[in-house]
């Protein structure tokens, strides 16, 4: 075992390759919009000749085991205790950490019934240290931007990339810069970025008019882009991979779902698993699915209409505003997941994230909004026989039920949709409980009882 840690522990032998025309370049030479001199697509992250060295399986599957049970942070963390697997810092003394990962893997017995599958999983991202997915990705970037000498972070965000990015630089003492598009962004995760300190910018516009205002400052100023397009959050966003193997006894789901707004995260999972196979950890891949809101799905209507060749932006509008994005930056990398895995793009209504949200919480879990699209895009995909019955799919919920409790009250007191909306989905209103105002007696408590026992 001890040569395994030697040999592969943080090695700093990383290269950006670009998606589009596989240019190489060191990740120190990486442009400060992380977009491809020649052909301005994305880059992702490669490690030459690293995992020749990682093999044999069952000795690095063991010590990234043990890491959980030790009280260092750095291997109390999901995403440092695969570090092996993440050699792009010069040493751990960079490693801005909030023991993030590690997250739970729930069984939804009440949501595999509603979508008919046999075994229905969800892995929550949203217990997380800032309550959602972000803080994988962002232990890694940032990390990066304190090993780099940056004083200044910065994001445009739908607000969990910014609550993340805020409460991760201010663990480093590093100054944060957010832009987040004016009343578009739930509660909880405006008062996260307040909370820690960051410098934040409701621009009047929505997320991709905040995405060019800074995409223009990053080429003028000192700030680091902690946006998706930086490849290293993708990084730290592969891990739950890792622990979902890990959790499944080194096999695989038949198919994970997962949520598509800025379309980075099912590539980054995608990559986690690629990984694993090459390495020969895991025996093939899971399907991914991506899922979008009807009110925001340019990668969808691709799909559907050239087969993932092309995208045109659309303007984008729904309530679940994680996921409002019109022009998302990394579709190419989305549209070579789905393809390499077999999986598929589906859309769903507002009226069918309402319903699956609460069939969620209905079982004990919880999510926001836009992890909720996972659910309704499986019964999506159940009804149009591409899932089996005896599939096992796994659920990418990517945000706490706390990051938008106003989405949650409107939906239980009959306010969240509109009329011609309920009607298009007339289940969405059967699991709405709205909280009953009452005299202070006992009488009357009891009479409340009695009229729910009758339900
Ligand atoms: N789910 C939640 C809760 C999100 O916050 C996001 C993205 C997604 C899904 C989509 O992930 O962009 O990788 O396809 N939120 C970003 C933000 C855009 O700024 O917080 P994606």
């Amino acid at each position: 075992m001890a040569d395994v840690i030697q040999n592969s522990a943080l090695a700093t032998a990383h290269r950006l390759r670009c998606i589009g025309c596989s240019a190489e370049i060191d990740g120190v030479d990486a442009p400060e919009d992380f977009r491809c001199r020649t052909c301005s697509e994305l880059f992702e992250v490669i490690y030459p000749g690293l995992f020749d060295r990682l093999r044999p399986a069952e000795p690095m599957r063991r010590l990234w085991l043990t890491r959980s049970a030790s009280t260092a942070p750095i291997d109390r963390s999901g995403v440092w205790r695969f570090r092996e697997m993440l050699g792009f810092l010069d040493s751990e003394s960079s490693i801005v950490t909030l023991q993030e990962g590690n997250t739970p893997l729930y069984e939804l017995p009440r949501c595999a019934r509603s979508a008919g599958v046999a075994t229905l999983l969800a892995k929550h991202q949203g217990m997380n240290p800032t309550g959602s997915f972000k803080d994988t990705g962002m232990t890694a970037a940032l990390s990066v931007a304190k090993q780099r000498g940056f004083r200044w972070v910065a994001c445009a965000s739908t607000g969990n990339t910014s609550a993340a990015m805020a409460a991760y630089a201010a663990r480093a003492g590093m100054r944060a810069l957010v832009l987040i598009p004016e009343g578009k962004v739930a509660w909880g995760k405006l008062a996260q970025s307040l909370d820690y300190g960051a410098v934040t910018c409701q621009l009047r516009a929505d997320f991709d008019g905040c995405v060019a205002v800074l995409t223009e400052m990053v080429r003028r100023a000192p700030i680091y882009l902690l946006n998706s397009v930086n490849p290293y959050r993708l990084e730290g966003q592969k891990t739950p991979a890792f622990e979902m193997a890990e959790a499944m006894q080194w096999q695989v789901p038949d198919h994970l779902i997962v949520p598509g707004g800025n379309l980075a995260n099912c590539s980054a999972l995608g990559k986690g698993f690629q990984e694993l196979l090459a390495l020969g950890f895991i025996d093939r891949l899971p399907r991914i699915s991506v899922i979008q809101a009807e009110g925001a799905n340019p990668l969808f209507l691709a799909m559907t209409q050239n087969d993932g060749e092309q995208i045109t932006p659309v303007r984008a509008e729904t309530r679940a505003t994680a996921i409002r994005i019109g022009n998302p930056a990394s579709w190419r990398k989305a549209v070579r997941i789905i393809r390499e895995t077999g999986g598929w793009c589906e859309q769903v209504s507002e009226a069918e994230i309402a319903l699956a949200k609460a069939e969620i919480g209905a079982d004990g879990i919880g999510c926001e909004p836009a992890s909720a699209v996972t659910l309704a895009g499986l019964k999506k995909l159940t009804a149009r026989g591409l899932v089996g019955a005896n599939e096992t799919v796994v659920l990418l919920l990517t945000g706490h039920t706390l990051k938008d409790p106003e989405y949650t009250i409107d939906f239980h007191r009959g306010t969240l949709l509109r009329p011609e909306e309920m009607a298009a989905g007339a289940d969405a209103q059967r699991l709405a409980r709205a909280p009953q105002v009452l005299d202070a007696d006992v009488e009357t408590v009891l009479r409340a009882l009695e009229r729910e026992e009758r339900l």
